[in-house]
């Protein structure tokens, strides 16, 4: 019997890359890879790119590098680039490294299987015709058009893990947020149906998931385009499947989220009381200029609305410093801002220019020096409040569903609380996916350490 053939994903970025990951190493399989670990055994190596940030892009461009010198060992070795940074870059980043064999756009996930067969049959037909034939060039595979009728329904996903699942609900985006080149990458925004998005989270129930997270640029517009059920319905539909035990969602645009959402959340039994609602800044002066369609007052709105309705929720956002144009007061007063306001969490980041988008031509540009100053305070304020805010849940217990070993220490286990905040303690008998009673003896700023109450 011949050798499988095996396959290793790199995958980077957001959530939607991880679940994008998922269905094209389910079509991999379904053509006979096995998936591998270890990036030198490899017969394929796909990376799943981002190029949200140049940061991303660089290690991308890294990655490509390395394999580089795989491929000099081992010429048959495939290589394909998939992801936003394959949307974005084409045809141009097979020009900076011909050693790629394929680049595949975001939308392109079904010619997964066909593109990698013929790319066999190549090397087959190479391989019986001596190696005057092979012509590298000719085999480059490009396909970074932009078709938005293709749905990610009926492929085959193989997820990685085995309590917690990824369920896309919608691509794209509409936004157009002035810094962001998702909507450019992505496309506009479409939403599954509603029957088929229930069916996936019935299936991963079937097999042993406990959770899961629906997926979406902005969650709060799914539906718009067909009417069918809007985001409330969904997390309804959603929170009915028999066996579900938490579900989640991100991202929710503040422009969008409706007060039958928050309803849906303070109503639904598995709904999980977290909020990620990203503000990206504290001012109207910022807001404007990134075309976040909101005002400060608005926002603070519907914080209040969120903390009045589930008064235990957690909220937490996104941020961006140094965008272009950025002064000294609108930096002071967005420190207030997050004073008012209270996060559980940031997630902070420093302004990073991407060519095509509207933001990257604005004059005013902040110096990089200044940009990282920024961070520093902003994270240094934030993560007083974070630790303030956990040091209240001292004492308290809480509903933790078990995943597993943390990183450090076998003996020490982790998991997460309703609100999305992780847990540490000492283990004894549980096994994952098991609900627990947690008591917090250690709060810390991103963990809650804590011993198990015997219920
Ligand atoms: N659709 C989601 C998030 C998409 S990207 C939303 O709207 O919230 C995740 C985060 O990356 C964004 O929330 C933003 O804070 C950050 N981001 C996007 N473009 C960026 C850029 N050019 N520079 C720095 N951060 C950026
Ligand atoms: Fe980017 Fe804005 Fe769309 Fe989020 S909502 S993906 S930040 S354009
Ligand atoms: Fe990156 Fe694309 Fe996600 S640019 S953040 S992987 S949608």
């Amino acid at each position: 019997m011949s050798k499988k053939k095996l396959a290793k994903t790199i995958v980077y970025g957001c959530q939607m890359n991880e679940s994008d990951a998922e269905r094209m190493n389910g079509e991999l399989e379904s053509i006979g890879y096995e998936m591998t670990d270890d990036m030198t055994a490899a017969d394929i190596i796909l990376l799943v790119t981002c190029c949200v940030r140049e940061t991303a892009e660089d290690k991308v461009y890294g990655k490509i590098g390395e394999i580089k010198h795989l491929k000099e060992n081992k010429p048959e070795l495939i290589l394909g680039v998939t992801g936003c940074m394959a949307q974005k870059e084409g045809e141009a980043l097979i020009k900076r490294a011909p050693h790629i064999d394929f680049v595949l756009g975001t939308n392109k996930i079904h010619q997964l299987p066909e593109i990698v067969r013929s790319i066999e049959k190549r090397h087959e037909i190479e391989r019986q015709n001596t190696a005057e034939s092979i012509n590298h060039k000719a085999g480059h595979f490009i396909d970074v058009e932009e078709s938005e009728t293709e749905l990610p329904d009926g492929i085959p996903v193989d997820r990685k893990g085995t309590l917690s699942a990824w369920i896309p609900v919608m691509y794209g985006c509409n936004n157009f947020c002035t810094y962001c080149i998702v909507p450019y990458v992505r496309g506009r925004e479409r939403s599954r149906l509603p029957e088929n998005v229930v069916a996936e989270v019935e299936e991963a129930v079937r097999k042993g998931y406990k959770e899961v997270t629906l997926l979406g640029q902005n969650v709060n517009s799914y539906g718009k385009d067909h009417n069918k059920a809007d985001f409330a319905e969904l997390l309804e539909m959603t929170d009915r499947v028999p066996g579900i035990e938490r579900i989640r969602y991100m991202t929710s645009h503040p422009k969008d989220l409706s007060d039958r959402v928050i309803a849906a959340v303070k109503n639904g039994t598995h709904i999980c009381e977290h909020f990620h609602l990203p503000v990206q800044y504290g001012t109207d002066h910022m807001l404007k200029r990134m075309n976040r369609v909101y005002t400060v007052a608005q926002y603070k709105d519907l914080i209040r609305k969120i903390r009045s309705e589930i008064p235990d929720c957690s909220i937490t956002t996104d941020l961006i410093v140094g965008f272009p144009g950025e002064t000294d007061d609108d930096f002071e007063s967005m420190l207030e801002f997050l004073k008012e306001i209270r996060y559980d969490a940031a997630y902070t980041f420093i302004y990073s220019k991407r060519s095509g988008t509207p933001a990257a031509s604005y004059p005013d540009q902040v110096p990089e020096d200044l940009k990282k100053e920024r961070l520093h305070k902003l994270m240094e304020v934030q993560n007083a409040i974070s630790l303030e805010i956990n040091e209240r849940l001292n004492g308290t217990i809480q509903e933790v569903m078990a995943e597993g070993p943390s990183r450090n220490d076998s003996s020490v286990w982790t998991g997460r609380t309703r609100t999305g905040k992780i847990v540490l303690w000492g283990h004894e008998d549980e096994r994952p996916g098991d609900m627990l009673n947690i008591r917090i003896t250690k709060p810390q700023t991103w963990v809650l350490k804590g011993i198990r109450e015997n219920a």
